[in-house]
């Protein structure tokens, strides 16, 4: 494999998977348990804030309990030693890439240890519990705090430095996503119209499998590392 100059990683939930995280569409996955109208909508944010908070709470509290796994720590690797650029954009609002020593992570689904102030706009880290009685700490104005998290509908964050970086790569790499949800999933077709090659690292076959030059499955914890050390040496 030729080494590229200038890397584009995509990863969702499947990359912190075998740290113990939820995925959303695995069975029982995240939206097998819980309706997403309900916990991942503005209108289901208006319908019902405290099963919303319940909801983020919950998954925010749950940080604590996981680590990076080996595939978090083999893109940190790639970040330390690739010579090159390279843009890691997530999908995931979990902090385990931050954790495994990952520098900028692009979070463009938003992130669990975040609050948004609807009402000011301030962000603010907020690794507790959160509440319809939670006041912003810049405007201090209370029931206006939400999580920092995208939902659907709602546009997904650094859409312009992410399609600026698919404009000039040369290799796009997907790991850890069924390819379900856009504009991540079309992230894949961007790239090859800037000439880009693809590859996939997944459990299984994702939406898009068939966009990608090249599509190696298994475990995370097994194919990223492996993908990371072939492309540091530049080998085959
Ligand atoms: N190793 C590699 N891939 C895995 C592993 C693993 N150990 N376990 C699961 N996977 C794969 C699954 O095969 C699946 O294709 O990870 C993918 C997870 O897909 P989803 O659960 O749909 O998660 P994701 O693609 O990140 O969802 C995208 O949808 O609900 C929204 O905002 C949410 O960011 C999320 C977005």
């Amino acid at each position: 494999m030729t080494l590229p100059s200038s890397i584009v990683i995509l990863t969702g939930a499947g990359i912190s998977a075998e740290s113990g995280v939820d995925t959303f569409r695995d069975r029982d996955g995240i939206w097998s348990k819980f309706d997403y109208r309900d916990v991942a909508t503005p209108e289901g944010f208006a319908r019902n804030p405290a099963l919303v908070h319940d909801f983020y709470n919950a998954r925010r509290s749950g940080l604590d309990t996981v680590a990076p796994n080996a595939a978090h720590v083999a893109l940190a690797r790639l970040e330390r030693e690739f010579e090159g650029k390279l843009l890691l954009v997530t999908q995931n609002i979990d902090d385990l890439h931050e954790r495994a020593g990952s520098q900028r992570p692009v979070h463009m689904h938003g992130e669990l240890a975040k609050a948004l102030c609807a009402r000011c706009g301030a962000r603010h880290a907020w690794r507790d519990s959160m509440s319809c009685a939670s006041s912003c700490p810049t405007c201090e104005a209370v029931g206006h705090v939400r999580p920092d998290v995208v939902w659907f509908g709602e546009m997904p964050y650094h859409m312009e430095e992410i399609g600026e970086a698919l404009d000039g790569c040369d290799l796009f790499v997907s790991i850890g996503t069924s390819g379900n949800v856009y504009p991540a999933a079309g992230f894949v077709e961007e790239a090859r119209h800037a000439g880009a090659r693809t590859a996939e690292l997944n459990l299984e076959p994702s939406e898009g499998y068939s966009l990608f030059d090249e599509a190696i499955h298994g475990r995370a914890t097994e194919v990223v590392p492996a993908f990371v050390e072939r492309l540091l040496n530049g080998r085959k």
